[in-house]
């Protein structure tokens, strides 16, 4: 059941340019699934801000979140301390299926703010026996993080924009390389990236998960629709029925 909660950072540092990791304490850690997201509110904005679980530590009871300052909600959360609390409603939203799917080998592909749910997926497919292949995509050296973190999962490629480290170019450049063999992919990142790796991948099993401008984050605002692609009439909202989707379920604008 969603709930909303007032939870103590346990920690919180920046881990990349203008990038923050922050993991917080709740009981409710545990049931965070990979793809899940958790709405924050902040003391100078009326609307709360959705934010992707990266991982969680169920003994600890302690979820992590990561994030980049766009504009003033997520600047304002930059300055939070270890120690102080936060109003979170949380879980929040639909979650990469992959107890329903048979996998022997996944391909990851994030970009940027996109990176941080994609590491809890891949953690939880490496337990759960998955091969993962990552393909991760920055602006540029400065802005990665949580390298490490992928390779100690799987094969772990890295493109920036800038070319300042790994491919210059973009994620789909590296795919276009690599031509590796997977059952099924799993993106999460900007729409235009996620519109050309659902291209590129077209016929191939997958998931995507969308991370656009969110209103009230519990379905009843209608700011998060995105159009079917079945039936472009009808639409699903992203905060309710998503973040995560089929691959080719929705018509990404
Ligand atoms: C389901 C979901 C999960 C998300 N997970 C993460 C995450 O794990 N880490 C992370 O850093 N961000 C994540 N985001 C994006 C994050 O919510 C936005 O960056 C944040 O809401 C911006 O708020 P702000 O007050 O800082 O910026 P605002 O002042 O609201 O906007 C500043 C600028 O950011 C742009 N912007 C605002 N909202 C979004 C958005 N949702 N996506 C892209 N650009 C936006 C605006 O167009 C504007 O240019 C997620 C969004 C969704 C919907
Ligand atoms: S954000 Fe209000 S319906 Fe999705």
């Amino acid at each position: 059941m969603i709930t909303k909660q007032l939870l103590e950072i346990k920690s919180h540092m920046q881990i990349a340019e203008d990038t923050f990791e922050i993991v917080l304490q709740s009981p409710l850690a545990k049931e965070l699934k990979p793809g899940q997201f958790v709405h924050i509110a902040l003391t100078n904005h009326m609307l709360r801000r959705p934010v992707s679980v990266a991982g969680i530590d169920a003994q600890a009871e302690t979820f992590t979140i990561i994030f980049k300052i766009f504009g003033e909600g997520t600047r304002e959360l930059s300055k939070f301390q270890t120690g102080d609390s936060l109003d979170v409603i949380l879980p929040c939203g639909s979650y990469y299926p992959i107890d329903q799917l048979e996998i022997d080998h996944a391909m990851i592909v994030g970009g940027g703010i996109g990176v941080p749910p994609l590491y809890y997926l891949a953690k939880t497919l490496k337990e759960n026996g998955v091969k993962v292949t990552n393909i991760l995509g920055f602006q540029s050296k400065n802005q990665i993080f949580y390298e490490e973190k992928f390779q100690a999962l799987g094969d772990t490629y890295i493109a920036t924009n800038d070319g300042s480290y790994g491919t210059k170019g973009f994620v789909t450049d590296i795919i276009n390389e690599l031509n590796p063999a997977f059952d099924y992919f799993f993106s999460c990142g900007p729409t235009p990236m996620l519109k050309a790796v659902s291209s590129q991948l077209e016929g191939h099993k997958g998931y995507i998960s969308l991370e656009e401008r969110m209103g009230c984050g519990v379905g009843t605002c209608y700011a998060c629709v995105v159009p079917l692609k079945e039936d472009p009439s009808k639409s699903k909202k992203i905060c309710k029925d998503g973040p995560v989707f089929s691959a080719n379920e929705v018509i990404l604008a």
